[in-house]
């Protein structure tokens, strides 16, 4: 579990600047990491199983910051970020594979 985690940082940190910084920070310290991870499924889905699931729908990103906004319909944790931030952790999740 922490050695994905530490890949998944790597493999991160290696797929450019735009992701580094401030979003990887808010998934630490916004817990996601509690119950998600990049590729296995824990409380909730991995970041994969996300971004396979939305793969091919532009919209998306929206809907996943409103998720993360609102807890949307199934009550999920609500982040309590800026637009910006939110955004950066959804491209962060839909990237995942
Ligand atoms: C207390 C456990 C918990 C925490 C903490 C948590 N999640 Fe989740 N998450 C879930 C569960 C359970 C689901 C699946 C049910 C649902 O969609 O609400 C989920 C679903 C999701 C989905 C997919 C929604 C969809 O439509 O398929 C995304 C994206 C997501 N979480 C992002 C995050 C992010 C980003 C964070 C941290 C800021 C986070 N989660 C923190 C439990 C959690």
């Amino acid at each position: 579990m922490k050695l994905t985690l530490t890949l998944a940082g790597a493999v991160l940190a290696l797929s450019g600047p735009a992701f580094a910084g401030s979003a990887e920070d808010l998934i630490a310290a916004g817990k996601c990491s509690s119950c998600h991870t990049a590729a296995t499924t824990k409380r909730g889905p991995s970041w994969a199983s996300v971004a396979e699931k939305y793969k091919g729908d532009p919209g998306a990103q929206a809907k996943l910051v409103d998720l993360l906004k609102t807890g949307g319909p199934d009550d999920h944790k609500k982040v309590a970020a800026s637009e910006a931030d939110l955004k950066a952790i959804v491209a962060i999740v839909l990237s995942s594979k």
